[in-house]
């Protein structure tokens, strides 16, 4: 069985774009795979965060990956800064990685763009989510597709180290799905959608209630055609609202427009808001059972003992190969 390691961040609420890029398709992945699904809290704080509200991000998140599906008994789920294996890791790869190519980051270069104190963290984090990934002989990564260029870094820094010390690393593959990797801001569709967008009505959260899904969609830039039809160059907002259909509904982009040949964004934007209203309610009842039980803290300490074992092993071989501390088996 091949191995895959996917985390997100528990920067906000997750929005229907980390989960149509990136956690439908763990749902399907478990079933076939040796899954770890991990919650990047060491990520989120590369940039500021409340304290209290970043440890209700952590558990809502873990209550949403069940809520959406992910079954502990095929996919070990844990939080990051409970296996300290990951940081112990990130520092030898940050050792392995020149600034030059982590300066090169795009996401580094947008999201320190126009701030006065950028954190080191937010230069060296590829090199952690590398080590997230390499702790555990990973051989297929789910992600959105703003994510390829730090997989990339990855598979690099993988080589470099296999090449430079000793071969210990599998070489992972990126896998970004077919349709939906890269859902876009509802106000500025040249924008991907970010839970940490500062402008709420830009991404719809996973825990959004009906009356908000169906204001935002309903205020979700689009054009003065009034055609429903897919064009990304030319009409981003509404193909993007198209994606976000046709993933959720399952129906085709081109089935889409056939139905609404003649018809105006109204009635398109209030279908499109029952769609996503009616894929959101299951996964909101049961993160609402979830959030707050016992039942979850047991999935997170068996997943934190599971992912301890397992990137503890890696960590070892990294150190002999590195010739850190004394030889140890
Ligand atoms: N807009 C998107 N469309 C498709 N996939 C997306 N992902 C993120 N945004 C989109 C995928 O979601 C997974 C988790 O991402 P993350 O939380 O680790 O970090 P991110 O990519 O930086 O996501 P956000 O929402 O933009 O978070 P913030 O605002 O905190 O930076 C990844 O697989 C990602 O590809």
């Amino acid at each position: 069985m091949k191995t895959i390691f996917s985390g997100i961040q528990p920067s906000g609420t997750i929005t229907l774009g980390n989960y149509i890029g990136a956690l439908k398709q763990f749902t399907e992945l478990q079933e076939n795979h040796n899954c770890y699904f991990c919650i990047v809290d060491q990520h989120a704080i590369t940039v500021p965060q409340d304290r209290l509200q970043l440890r209700k991000n952590i558990r809502s998140l873990a209550a949403l990956y069940l809520a959406v599906g992910i079954d502990p008994h095929k996919a070990t789920l844990f939080i990051q800064s409970e296996v300290p294996a990951h940081a112990q890791a990130g520092w030898m790869l940050q050792c392995v990685a020149y600034i030059g190519e982590l300066e090169r980051m795009t996401q580094f270069k947008d999201k320190s763009a126009g701030r006065e104190a950028v954190s080191a963290g937010l230069l060296t984090y590829p090199p952690l989510m590398a080590a997230d990934i390499l702790l555990y002989n990973t051989d297929l990564v789910p992600v959105g597709e703003d994510q390829k260029q730090h997989m990339e870094l990855t598979r690099d820094l993988a080589e470099r180290f296999n090449r430079k010390y000793n071969d210990i690393f599998t070489i992972p593959d990126v896998r970004i799905p077919k349709s939906g990797a890269r859902i876009m801001s509802l106000q500025d569709p040249h924008k991907k959608m970010s839970k940490s967008d500062a402008n709420q009505k830009a991404f719809i959260a996973l825990l959004d209630e009906p009356k908000q899904i169906e204001k935002k969609i309903k205020s979700a830039v689009t054009d003065s055609e009034g055609v429903v039809v897919y064009d990304k160059e030319n009409k981003p907002g509404v193909s993007n609202l198209l994606s976000i259909y046709s993933v959720l509904e399952g129906s085709s982009i081109q089935e889409l427009e056939q139905r609404y040949e003649g018809k105006g964004y109204g009635d398109f934007k209030a279908d499109l808001a029952n769609v996503v209203i009616r894929h959101l309610e299951p996964i909101q009842k049961r993160y609402y059972e979830l959030v707050n039980s016992e039942e979850l803290d047991r999935i997170l300490d068996e997943g934190a003992e599971k992912a301890n074992q397992v990137a503890g092993k890696m960590l070892k071989k990294m150190e002999n190969a590195m010739g850190l501390g004394r030889k140890r088996k």
